[in-house]
């Protein structure tokens, strides 16, 4: 069964073509991360216009690298939210209306969920159940009991920022382009954790909350009115990256020792990271860790055609045409 996927919730316009939940046929995703440098952030209508521009081009080149016809796809799957209004509707839009002409059945899916479930497709063999997921993206910071596909508690997530909108942010006050994560780690490779001392938030209400609104500002005056070299630049990225994530470890343990889940499923963008699958690795020696193949930690639209099978061959039902996005959606 083949699933063209269509993502759209935020700056990268993507779409791909996967067959049985997991083999990735094509995978084209364009990103207007690049118009969003100057803001240090991203622009919404931005984003918008260029999911305009991108999306038709986007769909024909993954049918094309796929070799796949459009009466050979059998499912189309939408993100259908959390994200962008606009930018999930533009998305929603053209998938309606493929659906429409070229007879197929809908589904609309959790982009959230699917960023857990691209953990999954790296391996034939789905994770036993109960694992615990994390969800480490620009948008969200999750630990989650999973007990099966469709089956979540949430255990903790952000109270303010997420832990990808705060590297962005920290990448800001050291002038580091947008978006910031991968230049921080980058930095962080040749700096002196211990020159700067961080700490990150604690949640008085759940131990397994975050919060990194505090560490941010916390950087902001260790950086503010100076002109850093670049060694104390690396320096205080290796400090933050380093805080933040034994943060997430220490938590993410927490979690574990609840519920002695039987594997770790992690996803999102933070997670193509090399010292937090460093850590993670070290820190759960016997634990199986679950991570996105490749291409999957960000935005992408492979999670969305993988998750879309999953949830269709369960449930064998498409969603109305009159589905609608939503800027938040609880996981379920
Ligand atoms: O999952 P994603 O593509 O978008 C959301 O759904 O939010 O995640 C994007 C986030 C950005 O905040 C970006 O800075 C962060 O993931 N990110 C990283 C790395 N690569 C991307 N953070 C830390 N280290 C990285 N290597
Ligand atoms: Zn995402």
């Amino acid at each position: 069964m083949i699933t063209l996927g269509i993502e759209s919730s935020c700056d990268e316009t993507s779409a791909a073509l996967v067959k049985n939940g997991k083999e990735i046929l094509s995978l084209v995703t364009a990103s207007s991360a690049e118009i969003h440098a100057a803001y240090g952030g991203v622009f919404p209508e931005l984003a918008c216009r260029r999911h305009i521009d991108a999306i038709i081009p986007v769909i024909d080149e993954a049918c094309k690298k796929g070799g796949v016809q459009p009466k050979e796809i059998d499912l189309i799957a939408v993100a259908r939210g959390p994200g962008l209004v606009g930018a999930l509707l533009i998305g929603m839009q053209v998938a309606k209306g493929l659906s429409i002409a070229w007879e197929k059945p809908l589904i609309g899916v959790n982009h959230v969920e699917a960023h857990l479930y691209a953990a999954m497709m790296g391996s034939q063999e789905n994770p036993q159940f109960p694992a615990l997921g994390l969800v480490l993206s620009g948008g969200h910071t999750l630990l989650i009991r999973i007990d099966g596909i469709g089956h979540y508690s949430i255990l903790g997530s952000t109270v303010d920022d997420a832990i990808g909108e705060a590297f962005d942010k920290v990448a800001v006050l050291l002038n580091l382009p947008y978006p910031g994560g991968p230049h921080i780690e980058l930095l962080a490779k040749e700096g002196r954790k211990e020159n700067f001392s961080f700490k990150a938030g604690l949640v008085k209400r759940n131990p397994l909350d975050f919060s990194f609104s505090g560490i941010k500002t916390s950087v902001l005056y260790a950086v503010k009115d100076r002109t850093l070299t670049l060694q104390e630049k690396k320096d205080v990225a290796a400090s933050f990256q380093e805080t933040v994530f034994l943060d997430v470890i220490r938590k993410a343990k927490l979690a574990f020792n609840q519920f002695n889940p039987k594997a770790i499923c992690l996803g999102g963008g933070v997670c193509n990271n090399l010292r937090l699958r460093d850590l993670f690795s070290s820190h759960f020696p016997s634990a199986q860790l679950f991570w996105p193949p490749k291409d999957l930690s960000l935005d992408n639209a492979a999670m969305i055609a993988g998750l879309g099978f999953q949830k269709f061959t369960q449930h064998s039902r498409s969603d109305p045409l009159d589905m609608e996005v939503a800027a938040r959606i609880p996981l379920r």
